[in-house]
């Protein structure tokens, strides 16, 4: 009966109507209230090439000057000839409310005359934050974990124009099953609107044909009409065509805004017709920076996770249970090992196809030598044979078998006589 009941339970959630105020209801407020005191921890990493505006956009999208003004970049033979990874850690608070920001840069970036391994430092700097985090994980105290995976990659496209570069591509395929993508038009106050849209559809083009996962705003079920069009909007924006400026300029009509000022006008950093800054804001920091973190580590780390401890011959979900049951342990390793025999034989006979193949291959070829001499002796023979005929044919009919030996036998019957 109990067994029915919980059957039941399991397929049929019964509704039920509360006879007054319990009091659950307040539990957002609860796990808002920890939150806030808690704070929040968020990394994001930054790529592009140097001089496409990476700094100032950071200190634009967070409203710090994060970067202070930098020293302009060494002579190129005194730079390093590698990635650099560098980060920088920031406490910021808003309304109550606070952030560990964490940016990591990631200078050097295709710097190079051969960038043909450019990613590799940044996918090595992002494994390495994901193995910090098992270990973590792994610990015996395990109350305070600090995260410092990487939950978002801001990678910068050159305004060329154009298409993506092979650089851009080989990058965004290394990277995006490790970290959220969200690729950004550098500088577009240097493109038209219409240069941007053409820009944009190629990008998209690439992107898709590479088949390269970008972070896309999720939608749930039973999600209201607003939360679907914003997402929606946002998504009608990707790639970003952004322009970045932490300085106040003044507009013709009287304002001081965010923006950049050129002879023919003022280009405003928060203005939606000006360019997509307000639209990345609003996926990286103000809607979604909490999907961010989740997809991170439901996702990217799980995924990341479960590669490496199968590499390392873990079973993941089983792997509790075999430590304590040795009968599970014992038939995993019967599995193993039946597993490893099969793979022999399976070498074995491989090998022994192999060595058969190769002694048929000689039989045939000797086979073949010795029919074709078979047949030149035979010729040869045949030859012979005929030749011999010949003679016979000529001696039975009494004739002269060459001019000289008939005049020897013509001469010795002459003497006879
Ligand atoms: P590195 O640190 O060398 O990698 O450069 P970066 O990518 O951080 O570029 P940074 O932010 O230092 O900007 C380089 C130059 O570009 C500066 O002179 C900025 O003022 C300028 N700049 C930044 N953002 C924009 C933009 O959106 N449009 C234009 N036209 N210039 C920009």
């Amino acid at each position: 009966n109990t067994a029915n009941t919980a059957g039941a339970g399991l397929s049929n959630v019964i509704r039920k109507k509360l006879m007054g105020y319990v009091g659950f209801a307040n539990l957002p407020n609860q796990v808002h209230r920890k939150s806030v005191r808690k704070g929040f921890q968020f990394t994001a990493m930054v790529v592009g090439e140097s001089g496409l505006g990476k700094s100032t956009l950071i200190n634009t999208l967070f409203n710090t000057t994060l970067y202070p003004p930098k020293e302009p970049l060494p002579p190129a033979a005194e730079r390093p000839k590698t990635v650099a990874i560098e980060s920088i850690g920031a406490d910021i608070e808003e309304n109550g409310v606070r952030l560990h920001l964490t940016v990591v840069d990631t200078p050097g970036f295709g710097d190079f005359v051969n960038n043909d391994d450019s990613w590799k430092p940044i996918v090595e700097n992002i494994e390495s934050r994901f193995d910090s985090y098992l270990e973590q994980e792994n610990r015996v105290n395990r109350i305070k974990i600090v995260d410092n995976r990487v939950h978002a990659c801001l990678y910068f496209i050159q305004p060329t124009g154009h298409s993506l570069k092979q650089l851009d591509i080989e990058f965004m395929r290394r990277l995006h099953t490790k970290v959220n993508l969200i690729p950004i038009i550098a500088k577009a106050d240097t493109l038209t609107d219409e240069e941007v849209a053409e820009f944009k559809e190629r990008i998209l083009a690439d992107i898709a044909h590479h088949n390269i996962h970008i972070f896309q705003a999720p939608t749930y079920e039973n999600e209201d009409e607003e939360t679907l069009a914003e997402a929606e909007e946002i998504a009608s924006k990707i790639p970003f065509a952004v322009v970045g400026s932490d300085k106040l300029v003044d507009t013709p009509d009287g304002r001081q805004v965010r923006g950049r000022a050129y002879p023919w006008g003022v280009v405003e950093v928060d203005n939606e017709e000006h360019c997509d800054f307000v639209k990345l804001r609003q996926m990286l920091v103000r809607t979604y920076m909490e999907e961010l973190r989740e997809y991170t580590n439901d996702v990217l780390y799980e995924n990341w996770r479960t590669e490496k401890l199968l590499s390392m011959g873990v079973a993941q979900d089983s792997s509790v249970f075999k430590e304590i049951n040795p009968a599970a342990r014992l038939q995993e390793e019967r599995v193993l090992h039946e597993a490893k025999l099969a793979k022999m034989e399976a070498e074995m006979k491989m090998v022994f196809q192999q060595k058969v193949q190769e002694k048929e291959a000689k039989l045939k070829q000797s086979e073949e030598e010795l029919y074709a001499r078979h047949k030149e002796m035979k010729d040869a023979l045949e030859k012979q044979r005929i030749d011999l005929e010949d003679k016979k044919r000529k001696i039975e009919s009494g004739r002269p078998l060459t001019p000289e030996k008939s005049s020897t036998t013509r001469k010795k019957g002459f003497l006879r006589t």
